[in-house]
């Protein structure tokens, strides 16, 4: 199995960010996420340098939603990384982190007018996802004695190979305004007293590992933001959004890098700039590329089960990681102690959950492996823990950070008390 940079085997020991698994997880427990900070970083960098060689003016927004833990955003955040965020949880985790106002955007379809007003009142630009939404948010400004600054998210009408509910731009997705619609949206902003368009966004899906629809998708912006320019709005970015894909198959699957991204992408974007005269910041918002194979979920196994299938119950299912009950997706599994042995039997890695679809990993070649091993789950590091959930009154497990060689908790584990806790008799109970 190829195994990125920041991944290796030692002494039979799968190890991360140069540190082994099995003690790692000897020290803080399992199940645990654990996430290698300068990996996140050196990524990051990629797609900044890809970027800036070919376009000065970028900002690079790392889509929180991918994994919104602090301590990755504050790492992200002192490289001078921005943020897509898609809630009033990640808009406060994000400033927390420090990331600036003007390196934000507030995305999302379907936001609340509490969203709205705090996007205001901190100064951070709204996607727009509706005329709806628009004529609340021109509200809710003038409330609070502010001018909201845009921009629409379009929604391209584009099909893209990925898994159907990780599209985002196909004409049935519920995200963003018809593409056709696109500047009749812009004039109402500009009727309206308390908005100011500045911007434009799209974002296409996840996972895609051909660069062909990345390309369209900008051609659709750029004829878009001629549109927008003809009209006399001062288009400040052009968000291009996030979702390059990675090869979770290990050795079978490639994805293009980000300097391959930025190849077929911003001579479009650069053309169609200097034609129309302007100089609007390239605004792009990867997570999953940034993230998502800095991380290993290391589970430890419960038990070991021959059936109709060979079985191997560990301590972490869908619970703390969905994406291969919710996407069929494929994770590549290790066993962290004795990597380097010769697969010898096949195995159907399950987690702990009350459904049969609590499955990891299908059918998949490994070592023997006994009650008391430690199987590691790559590429995790992107909506993993994010998606977590407390199913079965799980606790969800710690995640760790490592750092240059050092690890840290950068989440505790939750107890039963944090379950608990949250939970109140109704009155003729007690
Ligand atoms: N910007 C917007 C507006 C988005 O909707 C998304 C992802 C991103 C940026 C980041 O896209 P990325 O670079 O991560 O592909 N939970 C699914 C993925 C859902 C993605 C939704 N939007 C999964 O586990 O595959």
């Amino acid at each position: 199995m190829i195994l990125p940079p920041h991944l290796g085997i030692r002494d039979g020991l799968l190890t991360i960010g140069g540190l082994d698994c099995v003690s790692l997880a000897d020290r803080f427990g399992t199940p645990l996420y654990v996430t290698d900070q300068d990996r996140i970083v050196d990524l990051f960098h990629a797609y900044k340098a890809a970027l800036t060689s070919r376009y000065t003016r970028v900002k690079v927004l790392y889509a929180a939603k991918a994994n919104g833990n602090l301590a990755i955003l504050t790492a992200l955040s002192r490289e001078g990384a921005g943020a897509d965020v898609f809630s009033s949880g990640e808009l406060s985790l994000a400033l927390a982190a420090g990331i600036s106002p003007d390196r934000l955007l507030f995305n999302g379809s379907s936001k609340s007018r509490a969203d709205l007003a705090l996007a205001v009142e901190k100064d951070v630009p709204v996607s727009v996802d509706s005329l709806d939404e628009l004529f609340q948010l021109d509200e809710v400004a003038g409330r609070l004695g502010k001018t909201a600054r845009i921009a629409f998210r379009v929604n391209p009408a584009l099909d893209v190979p990925t898994h159907p509910k990780i599209a985002t731009g196909l004409a049935t997705s519920k995200f963003g305004i018809a593409h056709h619609l696109i500047p009749g949206a812009y004039r109402e902003a500009l009727g309206c007293t308390h908005i100011r368009p500045c911007g434009i966004h799209c974002h296409i899906g996840s996972q895609i590992l051909d660069l062909e629809p990345f390309r369209k998708a900008t051609e659709v912006m750029m004829r878009i933001a001629a549109d927008l320019v003809a009209m006399g709005i001062d288009l400040e970015f052009i968000d291009l959004g996030g979702g390059l894909g990675i090869p979770y198959r290990h050795g079978t699957e490639t994805a293009p890098t980000p300097e391959e991204y930025a190849a077929v992408v911003v001579p479009v974007f650069t053309q169609a700039v200097e034609a129309l005269g302007i100089t609007p910041e390239l605004w792009i918002e990867p997570g999953r590329s940034l993230v998502a194979d800095s991380t290993v979920l290391l589970t430890r196994v419960n038990s070991v089960k021959k059936a109709h299938k060979n079985f191997v119950n560990v301590d972490a299912g869908f619970n703390l990681l969905v994406r291969p009950a919710m996407y069929d997706s494929y994770h590549e599994v290790v066993a962290a102690r004795g990597a380097d042995r010769v697969p010898e039997e096949t195995y159907t890695i399950t987690g702990p959950i009350c459904e049969s679809g609590d499955i990891l990993a299908s059918d998949r070649r490994l070592p023997v492996i006994r009650a008391g091993d430690l199987i590691a789950v790559l590429d995790t590091g992107a909506y993993g823990f994010a998606m977590s959930s407390q199913y079965n009154s799980r606790p969800r497990c710690a995640e760790v950070i490592i750092h240059r060689g050092t690890p840290a908790l950068m989440r505790r584990a939750e107890t039963i008390e944090d379950i608990t806790g949250t939970m109140r008799s109704p009155p003729w109970q007690s």
